[in-house]
């Protein structure tokens, strides 16, 4: 292998792995993408990028930047295009429709630029030339080989790949994590409910404007009460309302082979009977039955390390954090970048398999510490939103300053710092 480009293996093709994909095969890098499923898909609800993750779509591939753009969609009001979300009183009986109590504000220089998923993923799949894909190839397990050999991956149809380093992008319930921890049974090794779960969905931008007013329909907003929130956002350019709309709970989820399920619309007026006449017209607006979504993190048991050998993992399946940050795809992309560019430095081919592992192992030390903190702030934002933070519980006031406080530490940090840190400990080890 020395000398030449290194064959890397990519299982799942999800945000993660398909950004991955896209930011190596730019940089002249092999790879091989193999996804359980028979086709890319993702489920169509929305997702939103702070401006950190925009930035890292810019390193990844300015062809992943501009393709993010042609999908994005920001708050509709010109005078509104920086605000992240407009945080209101749900909880407000008195106010009539459309006319809660703004508590506060949260702004960034790029406002929130969300994405239906499935059109982003999309855009994403046209950027991967063929060839690269493999489809119906559940990973099973990984064998390492004794010396400078290839990695083997063991697919569940009875076939096998091989390559010279494999990065596991295969999502909260990754098969690579499980591997590199030593089995299902090992403490991190499968998810854990976080005690609340998430109804999903669309409603027509017409609509929302006739019902919630324009302001509410077009711009986002994050609806806060006691044990819940509701958020929502637009999305298709403006022809979309997305809404997600969160609820604790003491009980456990049935099956958490299942991560989601179908739930009659009564359950949602039941959850949110003591908001306020806003929540309960968006409710009035969502479908008879709704997905609804557990929150399940990897908070309970982080990794100790993102690296093992020639395996490495990144995005959900290293760190998969609840959504309360709106954050977690957006550090998938982060974690895209700084791989796509310390598998690029020219010691890594050079060193062969030595280069790998140094560049997984120096993976994990400059991502683990961020993505990790991430995991558990996005926790504790979540019991912010939904008044049950402990020394804070529905202090207006002390809200504000937390959220600010917490969501700038991701939206501030600079992907070329980033990168220039990882680099610069790679060369530490490389001896470049
Ligand atoms: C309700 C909710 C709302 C969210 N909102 C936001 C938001 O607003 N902003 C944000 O930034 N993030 C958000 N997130 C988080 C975001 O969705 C995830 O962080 C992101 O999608 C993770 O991408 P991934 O590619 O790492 O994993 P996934 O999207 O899970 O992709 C994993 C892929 O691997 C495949 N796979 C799995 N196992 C195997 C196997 N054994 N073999 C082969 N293939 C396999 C899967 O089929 C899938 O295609 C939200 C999450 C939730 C649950
Ligand atoms: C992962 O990287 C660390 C350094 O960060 C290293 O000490 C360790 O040996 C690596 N783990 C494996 C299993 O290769």
């Amino acid at each position: 292998m020395a000398n030449n480009s290194p064959n890397i293996a990519i299982v799942g093709g999800g945000i993660s792995g398909l950004v991955l994909a896209i930011a190596l095969i730019r940089r002249g890098i092999k790879v091989q993408v193999y996804e359980q499923a028979h086709a890319f898909g993702e489920i169509g609800a929305g997702v939103a990028f702070g401006p950190n993750s925009v930035r890292a779509m810019q390193t990844c591939s300015p062809e992943i930047h501009t393709a993010f753009h042609r999908v994005a969609t920001r708050n509709q009001w010109p005078d509104k295009r920086n605000v992240w979300f407009d945080f209101m009183d749900g909880y407000d009986k008195d106010a009539p429709v459309g006319k809660e109590k703004l508590l506060f504000t949260l702004t960034t220089e790029d406002g929130a630029n969300a994405v239906h998923r499935a059109h982003f993923l999309d855009e994403l799949v046209k950027l991967v030339p063929d060839g690269v894909a493999h489809f119906k190839k559940h990973l099973d397990t990984i064998e390492l080989p004794d010396g400078d050999g290839k990695v083997k991956l063991l697919f569940h149809d009875g076939t096998e790949a091989e390559a010279d380093a494999v990065i596991g992008c295969d999502g909260i319930k990754s098969r690579t994590r499980a591997w590199m921890l030593g089995g299902d049974d090992k403490p991190g090794a499968a998810p854990v409910y976080t005690y609340k779960y998430a109804y999903r969905g669309l409603i027509p931008m017409q609509r929302a404007v006739d019902e919630l007013g324009e302001d509410n329909a077009k711009n986002a907003k994050m609806h806060l009460g006691q044990d819940g929130h509701i958020l929502t956002f637009p999305v298709n350019h403006g022809e979309t309302m997305n809404v997600v709309a969160f609820h604790a709970t003491e009980d456990d989820w049935p099956d958490a082979r299942h991560l989601t399920r179908s739930m009659e619309k009564k359950h949602v007026y039941e959850d949110f009977k003591d908001f306020g006449p806003t929540v309960q017209k968006i409710i009035d607006l969502l479908e008879p039955n709704l997905d609804c979504w557990a929150i399940f993190d990897t908070g309970d048991h982080p990794m100790e390390a993102y690296n093992k050998s020639r395996v490495c993992c990144l995005g959900d399946a290293a760190h998969a954090t609840s959504p309360h940050h709106g954050a977690g795809a957006g550090i998938c992309i982060e974690d895209a970048a700084v791989m796509a560019e310390l598998l690029a430095e020219p010691g890594v081919a050079k060193a062969g398999t030595r280069g790998l592992e140094a560049a997984f192992r120096i993976f994990s030390e400059c991502r683990r510490e961020r993505t990790q903190w991430l995991v558990q702030s996005s926790r504790r934002t979540g019991d912010l939103y939904e008044w049950r933070a402990e020394g804070v519980g529905r202090d207006v006031g002390k809200i504000y300053e937390e959220c600010k406080e917490r969501d700038e530490r991701i939206w501030d940090s600079q992907i070329e710092e980033l990168v220039a840190e990882a680099k610069e400990s790679l060369a530490a080890i490389l001896g470049a």
